[in-house]
């Protein structure tokens, strides 16, 4: 038996534009993702949120799902434009009332609730300002911050101030396949910088409104590999690793932007005032203020070879280790490697020195639904979170300070740019009838959680 902590948390995360749907429901404004999904060509098969998993009418048999497995938290986010339909001004109390219900309804279910401020949904009016790139929405974002945590302070444990700002920054600004879909590196620079600007002034703020609450931030962070010990795989790997990761967690943790990777954003001269122009004295100093953890979302390793040689023998830049199956490789493409969550975890306890961790997100994508019996025999997705289960168990063993594990996903839900394509859930959902079918893998995880452990497989 692998047995975790007595306090440990067991449990599940969303996102509210993943699942709410409502998206016009009881005075909310729109947001980047409702103009982003609404604009042809943008989602795969032009899916959208609008209506989603309809947790917005349905959340209270939502927390009965959670109850049933045997869950102790739950980690969603809010809708910024619920709260504040246009990003600043008056809040709309229809908006706060639904989620201190949820609250309400989890705490009387014996579920600790874990929010996250920000999973990328940025009031449009804030975007039509220039969003991200403005330092205003920096302080927007401290209002907001504010609201929410002044109507629930008294009954959150977690706030998470942003979700995977890596994401927000290179997949919304630089590729521009995520909402706002902006190809703008210098752009996305700034992004970067206000959106770590904007955690490390709310954090205070969250501090006060909620006393008795952790307050942290989610990267993130998935394991790079050079493909050999060769300086220009090791470089390779270390432009990937860069700036997804250390371009984040080097500035929340004292270190400041990383020198190697300034100089390599503007080896094309995108920035003729300096990478980074947009930091104002005593921002650095903010953004690494000391918070109470460390929000962790693993799900797969890249292995990295040269730029040069993957064009030399055109073939690309990533490594395929053995078979490119289903055990494998997830039907999102990525690679099945749970080591990669051990090492990530101990990168981050020894060389970071993070105080305390949690996994906020790791899972799963494979489409099976029900079958004949009625049921859903997700076997591969068991396999997935014992494997990773497990080397979080192991990391602990180490001495790594993870308090707790929340799997991606509660729900299948409507997964960005794919659409409702990729299916993360524990619990299968019937996008025409709304049904919702406990996953197989659910009922594993779940006797997991009320046990405290498993066996290992
Ligand atoms: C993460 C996101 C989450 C979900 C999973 C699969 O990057 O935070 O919303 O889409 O990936």
């Amino acid at each position: 038996m692998l047995t975790f902590p007595d306090d440990f948390l067991w449990g599940a995360a969303t996102a509210a534009y993943q699942i709410e749907g409502a998206w016009q429901a009881d005075g909310k404004g729109e947001s980047i993702w409702d103009r982003f999904s609404h604009t042809p060509g943008k989602t795969r098969n032009g899916d959208t949120g609008d209506v989603a998993c309809d947790h917005y009418h349905r959340w209270p048999d939502d927390i009965r799902l959670m109850q049933t497995l045997g869950l102790n938290a739950y980690r969603f986010s809010i809708a910024w434009t619920r709260i504040l339909p246009h990003g600043r001004g008056p809040v709309n109390q229809a908006g706060l009332d639904f989620y201190s219900r949820l609250v309400d309804g989890l705490l009387a279910a014996g579920i600790a609730p874990g929010v996250t401020l920000y999973h990328w949904d940025l009031p449009q009016a804030l975007q039509d300002d220039g969003g991200w790139a403005n330092r205003d929405t920096a302080a927007a974002f401290v209002e907001y911050a504010d609201a929410v945590s002044r109507c629930l302070g008294d009954r959150v444990k977690l706030w998470i101030t942003h979700n995977e700002p890596a994401v927000a920054t290179w997949n919304g600004h630089l590729s521009g396949e995520h909402a706002p879909g902006i190809q703008d590196l210098a752009a996305a620079a700034a992004v970067s910088h206000h959106l770590l600007l904007s955690h490390g002034w709310a954090a205070p703020i969250l501090r006060q409104n909620s006393p008795a609450s952790e307050v942290g931030i989610t990267l993130n962070i998935n394991w790079f590999a050079a493909a050999s010990r060769s300086a220009a795989d090791l470089d390779a790997e270390r432009r990937e690793d860069g700036p997804w990761t250390r371009w984040f967690l080097d500035p929340l943790y004292g270190r400041g932007y990383p020198a190697d990777i300034v100089a390599d954003l503007n080896a094309d001269g995108a920035f003729p005032h300096g990478v980074l122009s947009y930091v104002q004295p005593g921002d650095m100093a903010t953004i690494a203020a000391p918070t109470d953890f460390l929000g962790v979302n693993y799900y797969y390793r890249t292995i990295l070879r040269s730029r040069r040689m993957a064009e030399a023998d055109n073939l690309p830049p990533t490594v395929v280790p053995g078979p490119r199956d289903l055990d494998h490789w997830t039907e999102m493409g990525w690679e099945i490697y749970p080591d990669g969550l051990f090492k990530t975890l101990a990168r981050l306890a020894f060389d970071y020195q993070t105080p305390k961790l949690y996994i906020t997100e790791n899972g799963a994508s494979y489409a099976d639904g029900p079958g004949p019996d009625g049921r859903v025999h997700d076997s591969r997705r068991i396999i997935y979170l014992r494997q990773h289960l497990a080397a979080a168990w192991r990391a602990i063993q180490i001495g790594v300070p993870l308090a707790g594990y929340f799997t991606w996903s509660l729900l299948d839900n409507f997964e960005w740019a794919h659409g409702y394509a990729q299916r993360f859930g524990i619990t299968w959902v019937n996008y025409e009838t709304q049904e919702r079918i406990i996953k197989q893998s659910g009922r594993w995880y779940g006797e997991a959680a009320v046990n405290g452990g498993f066996a290992p497989g």
